[in-house]
């Protein structure tokens, strides 16, 4: 299959695939995400296939009303509505109780809940609204890669896999969304994004924040958390805020590789890179380093002979909570310490 790129004056075509059982990668916010009519089990089967994503992680259906929810969540409750009000379109996923049966198992991955997103894009809300029925959306990329932040990521990672990709440039946030669960009493955030836990306590005051780490053989409330993740082909290390560049930069020059180097610019300039050193980077603060992380992680999958990439750690607040936690799993927890002390 040739994958087509869908222009924005190309929405009606997208969303006639769409209704004809095709998947279109869609533009949002955050990341690209894999489109499937989410009411078309046959379709929803083929993004798990596309992926190579394992059957029992649930995906998010993205809609483009509150009323698209009330068809297929059990009930809203009211912080839910609240929430709804205040942060959409945007950056937070709500996980409500499923209305039973109203979408298949392949969906929810056999959960009694569904993730339901309503994403800031208007080309992505035009395409739901035109085909006429709710999108299922994970990432758009292979599973266990970085999540595609730009429609040649998409092509890079499912061409020839999919009917079709609707391009909208690079995407703002960078990161994908706040996972919030609000099927339990007390709400509960399994995954960090843009969205943060103070923007949702100012609404609706405290909720908890999931720390909790899953083995292997444990069913995990985010089923995806137990998945490698983002992991580009070099290792990743990161350099935590009291790391010492110059440190860095010596470990570095005694490598015989090259090594990618992702940090913010005003650091980068500050540095006597080696020859093998690669830059990329991260821009100007934690705003651009989460729109900029998984370009630069992918960017180094195409260097041929990067082994190694050394990244910037930034503090755990607002918007630094969702980008350190994707940098973590993209690092296996690895620090750039780490890489020194192994070889002494
Ligand atoms: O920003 C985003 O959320 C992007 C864009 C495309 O919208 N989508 C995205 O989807 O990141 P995905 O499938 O890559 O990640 C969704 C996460 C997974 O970790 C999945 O396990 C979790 O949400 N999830 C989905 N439904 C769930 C449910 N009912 N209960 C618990 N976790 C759920
Ligand atoms: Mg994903």
């Amino acid at each position: 299959m040739e994958t087509k790129i869908f222009q924005k004056d190309q929405i009606q075509e997208a969303a006639a695939a769409l209704r004809a059982g095709e998947l279109v990668a869609f533009p949002t916010e955050t990341v690209y995400g894999l489109g499937a009519d989410a009411t078309n089990e046959t379709a929803v089967k083929r993004v798990y296939q596309a992926k190579g994503r394992p059957s029992d992680n649930p995906l998010i259906v993205h809609v483009a009303s509150v009323a698209m929810v009330e068809q297929y969540a059990a009930e809203i409750p009211d912080k839910a509505r609240q929430l709804m009000a205040q942060f959409w379109p945007g950056s937070l996923t709500i996980i409500l109780k499923i209305n039973p049966g109203a979408l298949s198992k392949t969906v929810t991955g056999g959960l009694s809940t569904v993730a339901f997103r309503f994403p800031n894009s208007v080309p992505t809300l035009e395409l739901i609204k035109e085909a006429g029925v709710p999108m299922v959306g994970p990432s758009a990329n292979t599973s266990g890669k970085p999540s595609p932040t730009t429609a040649q990521h998409v092509y890079h990672d499912l061409k020839g896999k999919i009917f079709g990709i609707l391009d909208d440039g690079p995407t703002q946030v960078g990161v994908e969304s706040t996972v919030l669960d609000m099927s339990t009493n007390q709400p509960v955030i399994l995954r960090p994004g843009a969205v943060t836990k103070a923007d949702i306590e100012s609404v609706v005051g405290s909720i908890d924040l999931n720390h909790h780490h899953v083995g292997k053989n444990e069913t995990p409330k985010a089923p995806g958390m137990k998945y490698k993740h983002y992991a580009p082909n070099a290792q990743v290390y990161i350099v935590d805020p009291d790391d010492d560049w110059s440190a860095v930069m010596r470990w570095l020059q005694q490598q015989a590789f090259p090594v990618g180097v992702m940090a913010e610019q005003n650091i980068l300039t500050g540095l006597q890179l080696p020859s093998n050193a690669e830059p990329f980077s991260l821009g100007n603060g934690i705003n651009d380093a989460s729109a900029r992380l998984f370009d630069g992680l992918r960017h180094f999958d195409d260097e041929q002979n990067v082994k190694a990439i050394v990244t910037q750690a930034f503090p755990t607040s607002g918007l630094g909570l969702a980008y350190m936690n994707r940098l973590n799993k993209s690092a296996g927890g690895a620090h750039f310490i780490d890489a020194l002390s192994r070889e002494k």
